[in-house]
């Protein structure tokens, strides 16, 4: 053999065998496509859209009516403190398992990153589920972008001081208020505006399923609760948690405490920081991280949405005051009418207001046993109930017939009947006036 022809062969080979080696080895922070829907811990600007144009021929836009729920939270209490308890010992043990034992699969980048992690050190436990500096961004970002939608609607506050132009109100939470304030710095910078917060006790608009008791009744007696229990005791899940704990390192079986807190870890840092990725996320494949989506959508599906028969009454009233809102302008009382009105609330609310509309309705129940074939289903929370969710509907005043144009998260909202949603407002009354002027809230008194 020529020495030419051997040296091509030897670096045939060790080319060879670098691509192999690259192709084995796959690093979570050089995934250019990583998987970012986490259901309800989903960042608002991984899933929001842009409106291009706002303008429907021949019609006037008359009112913004917007449902919005609070920006990027902390954790609950509970998970903040298992979060500070167990994280540290787990990064320690994988570590060991590395480069001690030589066991477990993380790629070197990973190990270093997870190596560099600590708890953030503003995750304070007393501040459980207030905004953070990202919640405050969306929303201050969310009402910037809507004041350049509608400029003829959503001028700088106030023209004309005697006339209340604008609504908005909260619920009685941290994360709400500053999420209102944020909205409302974005939309007319810093000013005073009337606002209102209202306590849940008292808060039938927003709230009624914290106070409706045959509601909470049906809700802790429903079989929701046990189609999560089912996925999370099923062959799947269970196979996840060992091929979890394997990637890492473990011998054992890792426990069904520390493999969903370093999820928790990887959803929140994501939505925390959208330009960095937390090193928890490379304990988890794309499926895997898909397998805990499902888990939100099926609670939430139970909880909030079409997997229990009272959801679409608790969820009525925002429709009922969108229709009010609608009617007044349709009958032309626009001087007594806001020109904008914003309600700051929580993913329960909104998911159920969405329910009572019939979005997002699958023709197939989500289950435990399901999750194979329910790939493209519609109830999808990632999509539906991101941090800073919000619907919009705008009220057009037209030549002929009125519109209303819908947007969810941004984008125009696929509804049936109507066309890039833009619906025309009869075929709405028709559709579900019905259901909007007959909430039926009195079935919670029973
Ligand atoms: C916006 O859309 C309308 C139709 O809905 C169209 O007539 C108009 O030209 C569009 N404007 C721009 C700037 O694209
Ligand atoms: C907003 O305005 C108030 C009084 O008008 C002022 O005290 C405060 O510093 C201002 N905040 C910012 C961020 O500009
Ligand atoms: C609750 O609402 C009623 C009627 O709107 C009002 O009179 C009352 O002051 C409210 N209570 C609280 C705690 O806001
Ligand atoms: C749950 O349902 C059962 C039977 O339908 C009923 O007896 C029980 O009171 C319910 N529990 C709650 C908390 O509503
Ligand atoms: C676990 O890993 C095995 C082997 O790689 C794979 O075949 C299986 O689909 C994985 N299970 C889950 C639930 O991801």
């Amino acid at each position: 053999m020529s020495r030419m022809k051997f040296f091509a062969i030897l670096i045939f080979c060790l080319t060879n065998e670098l691509i192999l080696s690259e192709a084995v080895e796959y690093c979570y922070s050089d995934d250019e496509h990583p998987y970012l829907l986490a259901g309800l811990k989903t960042a608002y600007e991984v899933e929001h859209g842009i409106i291009k144009n706002t303008t429907v021929p021949n019609c006037k836009p008359m009112q913004v009516w917007m449902l919005i729920r609070h920006g990027t939270r902390n954790p609950a209490k509970e998970e903040i403190e298992n979060m500070k308890h167990n994280l540290p010992e787990l990064q320690q043990k994988i570590i060991k398992n590395h480069k001690q034992y030589g066991k477990g699969s993380l790629c070197q980048k990973d190990l270093e990153k997870l190596r560099a992690w600590k708890l953030d050190p503003n995750l304070d436990k007393h501040k459980y589920m207030y905004l953070t500096a990202q919640g405050k961004k969306d929303l201050l970002s969310l009402g910037a972008r809507f004041k350049d939608y509608f400029p003829e609607l959503l001028q700088p506050y106030p023209l004309d001081s005697s006339k209340q132009r604008y609504k908005f109100r909260s619920t009685d939470t941290e994360r709400t208020i500053v999420s209102m304030d944020s909205f409302i710095n974005g939309l007319f910078g810093n000013v005073t505006v009337n606002k209102e917060v209202v306590p849940s006790s008292n808060d039938t608009l927003l709230e009624l399923y914290k106070i409706c008791k045959s509601w909470l009744d049906q809700v802790s007696n429903t079989s929701g609760k046990s189609e999560v229990d089912k996925l999370l005791n099923g062959p799947l899940f269970g196979e996840m948690i060992d091929n979890v704990s394997r990637r890492l390192g473990f011998s054992d079986r890792l426990s069904f405490d520390d493999v969903p807190i370093m999820y928790t870890a990887c959803s929140f840092e994501n939505a925390w920081h959208i330009d960095e990725r937390s090193p928890w996320c490379a304990a988890f494949t794309k499926d895997e991280e898909k397998l805990f989506e499902y888990q939100d959508d099926l609670f939430s599906y139970y909880h909030s949405s079409y997997g229990q028969t009272l959801s679409s009454v608790i969820g009525c009233p925002p429709l009922q005051d969108m229709f009010n809102h609608f009617t007044k302008l349709e009958n032309g009382d626009s001087n007594e009418e806001p020109q904008g009105i914003f309600y700051f609330a929580h993913s329960t609310i909104l998911q159920l207001f969405l329910t009572t509309m019939e979005i997002a309705k699958d023709s197939v129940p989500l289950k435990a046993s399901n999750y194979e074939s329910m790939g493209n289903r519609k109830w999808r929370t990632s999509h539906l109930a991101p941090f800073a969710a919000n619907l919009a509907a705008v009220f057009y005043k037209c030549d002929s017939s009125n519109k209303v144009r819908f947007y969810l998260n941004e984008k125009p909202l696929d509804y049936e009947g109507c066309e890039a949603g833009v619906c025309d407002w009869e075929y709405l009354k028709k559709k579900i006036g019905f259901k909007a002027f007959n909430c039926n809230a009195n079935i919670c008194t029973k």
